[in-house]
């Protein structure tokens, strides 16, 4: 079948073999079909590039489900299934009332891939309300539980992207979030200038979640009108020494301190200043508002937009010598 209805970027390979499944049993026994000794697992397909067709095993991990796990006054433990649409699962929490997600709105893909690169937005990250995760051991055909800990969190890394990768699938993930004096999260710039000109002054968790998708609207293109992965790059964080070298020459780049010795850089200011902004190439190019956002406008082919990342990336690395790393999977 073609996958193109399966990946934001809307690219259309083909895969030999398409299984998608809605229980962990349906799961355990596909991974058990010895005729398909390589499989590639896809949930929401809003961060792969696939760059050619699949002879592999794909297999769709459509695991639907949300529970509550335990509660009290203050808070709630939801436990979710791997298949639930994040944003979906967003809009559930906000009609009841559940903080601690709303600045990660509009978010596209699933809920089992989030703690893959521990998404985050605004402020934000996945790992924040995160409690423990499902997962399916590939070899055991067992179900194994991962806390917050074990999972390694870091910026758009986990043990998922490190040791575990092509080890084990998420089938569900556990949340903790606020019922009752829910912390706001405004003080990301974009958020605070958006609640003034919605004229909201005491915000609630649903004024950020309508702010967060404002400025999301604004800025990154609509998946289901011009295909794309969100940031194709991850932000750059270099050593201050490096930093103050490049600084010397380059006074308006934007920067952020993550430690002591480090900051991070805004790749989408890089590739700005290389001059990639808004450049199309055909049926793909940069983004006009965001220039982190690779875009295919048509039929553009998965391997011409790595290799656009790739002209992207070597420019990056001769202009101001930072090597960009692109937070996308190339398949
Ligand atoms: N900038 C430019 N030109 C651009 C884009 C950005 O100069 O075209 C500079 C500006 O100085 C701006 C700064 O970069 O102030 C930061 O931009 P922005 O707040 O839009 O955030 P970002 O660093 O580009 C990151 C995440 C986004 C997330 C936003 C908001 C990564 C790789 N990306 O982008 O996440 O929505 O912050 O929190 O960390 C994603 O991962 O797919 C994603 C969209």
């Amino acid at each position: 079948i073609s996958l193109k209805a399966f990946n934001t970027f809307n690219i259309d390979v083909v895969a030999k073999h398409f299984v998608s499944v809605t229980t962990i049993e349906q799961l355990k026994t596909v991974l058990q079909l010895k005729n398909y000794p390589s499989k590639l697992i896809l949930g929401g397909g809003s961060n792969i590039l696939l760059t050619k067709d699949q002879d592999v095993l794909v297999i769709h991990v459509n695991i639907k489900g949300i529970s509550i796990v335990s509660e009290n006054e203050n808070s709630i433990i939801i436990k979710v299934n791997a298949g639930e649409n994040w944003h979906e699962f967003i809009l559930w929490c906000l009609d009841r009332d559940y903080g601690g997600i709303e600045n990660m709105s509009l978010i596209p893909g699933n809920v089992g891939t989030a703690p893959i690169q521990n998404i985050g937005a605004y402020g934000v990250e996945l790992k924040d309300v995160f409690v423990s995760c499902d997962v399916l051991d590939i070899k055991t055909n067992t179900i194994k539980t991962f806390n917050k800990e074990t999972c390694h969190f870091g910026y758009r890394n986990s043990v998922f992207k490190q040791e575990e990768k092509g080890k084990c699938i998420i089938t569900s993930v556990n949340f903790k979030l606020s019922k009752t004096n829910h912390k706001l999260l405004t003080n990301y710039g974009a958020i605070s200038t958006q609640l003034k000109a919605m004229k909201v002054n005491t915000p609630t968790i649903q004024d950020i979640s309508k702010a967060v998708i404002a400025i999301r609207e604004s800025k990154l293109p609509n998946p289901k009108e011009i295909g794309n992965s969100g940031s194709f790059f991850k932000n750059p964080i270099i050593s201050k020494i490096e930093f103050e070298k490049i600084f010397s020459n380059f006074k308006d780049m934007p920067h952020y301190p993550v430690s002591e010795h480090e900051v991070k850089i805004p790749a989408g200011w890089l590739i700005e200043k290389a001059g990639f902004k808004g450049k199309t190439f055909g049926n793909y190019g940069v983004h006009k508002n965001q220039a982190l956002v690779l875009v295919n406008y048509g039929n553009a082919k998965g391997s011409d937009i790595l290799n656009l990342s790739k002209l992207i990336q070597k420019t990056i690395k001769r202009l101001f010598n930072i090597s960009i790393e692109a937070e996308v999977n190339i398949l």
